[in-house]
């Protein structure tokens, strides 16, 4: 999944269903972080959030937020009805679960055991209409 994400963003091509929003701090050559995000397949206008991630030194400084706000003001503009996304239920992941429901995120549905016994996996949607 991560190879096939770089290698959309490094070459992308017209097929590609992978979009991208990338913080970088004045520097073309420093990524502090980013998000990839597509169009749910068969779902009217339904997106997936596929990964967002910000350079552990810079965590907490804001630049998660504005990422996903750049996401979801793209997809409001061009008539998206919802973001979904998924993430683990472990105790590791409560830091991006709570960034989640700060933004607004619900969880809709909890998979237990889905990753792993004892690992479940939770997905959370955001509707986006205006
Ligand atoms: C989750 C992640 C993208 C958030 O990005 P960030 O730049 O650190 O977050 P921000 O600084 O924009 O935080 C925004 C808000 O979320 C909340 N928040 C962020 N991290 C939090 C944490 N660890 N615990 C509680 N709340 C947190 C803050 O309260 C903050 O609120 P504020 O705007 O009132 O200050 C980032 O921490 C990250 O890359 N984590 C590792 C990768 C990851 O887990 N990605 C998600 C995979 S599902």
């Amino acid at each position: 999944m991560v190879s096939e994400m770089l290698d959309a963003y490094f070459h992308p091509t017209p097929q590609d269903d992978w979009e991208f929003v990338v913080y970088r701090n004045g520097n073309p050559h420093s990524i502090a972080g980013f998000a990839c995000y597509g169009p749910t397949p068969l779902a009217d206008r339904i997106w997936d959030l596929y990964w967002i991630c910000v350079d552990r030194a810079q965590q907490g400084n804001g630049v998660g937020s504005q990422l996903l706000e750049r996401v979801e003001a793209n997809l409001r503009a061009r008539g998206a009805r919802a973001l979904y996304l998924e993430t683990s239920d472990s105790d590791a992941y409560r830091p991006a679960r709570e960034f989640y429901e700060h933004h607004g995120y619900v969880p809709v549905a909890h998979l237990d055991d889905f990753y792993a016994p004892g690992e479940g996996k939770v997905i959370y949607c955001k509707a986006l209409a205006q």
